[in-house]
C-alpha cells in the first residue's frame, strides 16, 4: 500500500479510537454527551469515516482503473488539508466546549480545510475517472 493511503488509514483509526472512547464516556456520564457531542461526531464522521474513504479510495480506485493518481502533489496537499482540518476542527470543538475564546475561529478554519480537501478529492478522482 502506498504511503499516502497508509497515512489516511492510520489517521482514520486514531480518530475512531478517540471517537469511540468519547462515545463510551457519554454512556458513563450523560452530561459529557451534551458538551462533547460535536467533537464525537467530528471524530467519527470526518475523522473515521471520511479519512478512511480517502485512504481506501486513493488505494483502490487507481488499481481498479489501472491508472495512477494523476496529480500526486495535489493528493499530498489534499491529505494535509483533510487530516489537519479534522485536527483543527476537533481542537476547536473542544475549545468551544470549555469556553476558549477563539475556539470558534479554529473550528471554522478546520471546517474550511476539510471542505477544500473534500473538493480536491472529488476533483482528483474525477481526473482519474476521466470525467
Ligand atoms: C462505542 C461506540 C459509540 C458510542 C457508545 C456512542 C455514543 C453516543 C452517544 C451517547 C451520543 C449522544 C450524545 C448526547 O447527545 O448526549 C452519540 C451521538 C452521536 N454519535 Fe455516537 N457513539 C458511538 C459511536 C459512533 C460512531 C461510530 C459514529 C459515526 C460513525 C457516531 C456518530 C454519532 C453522531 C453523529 C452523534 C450526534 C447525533 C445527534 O446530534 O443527534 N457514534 N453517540
Amino acid at each position: 500500500m502506498n504511503k499516502l493511503s497508509l497515512r489516511f488509514i492510520k489517521a482514520a483509526f486514531a480518530c475512531l479510537a478517540l471517537g469511540l472512547a468519547l462515545g463510551v464516556s457519554f454512556a458513563l456520564d450523560r452530561s459529557l454527551g451534551a458538551r462533547l457531542r460535536p467533537l464525537h461526531a467530528e471524530l467519527n464522521l470526518w475523522g473515521w469515516v471520511t479519512l478512511l474513504i480517502y485512504g481506501f479510495g486513493s488505494h483502490m480506485l487507481p488499481r481498479f482503473l489501472g491508472r495512477p493518481l494523476v496529480h500526486l502533489r495535489t493528493a499530498n496537499t489534499q491529505q494535509a488539508l483533510a487530516i489537519g482540518g479534522v485536527a483543527l476542527a476537533a481542537i476547536g470543538w473542544l475549545g468551544i466546549a470549555f469556553g476558549f475564546p477563539y475556539a470558534l475561529y479554529i473550528c471554522v478554519l478546520g471546517a474550511l480545510a476539510q471542505l477544500v480537501a473534500a473538493l480536491l478529492f472529488v476533483w482528483q478522482i474525477g481526473q482519474l475517472l476521466g470525467a
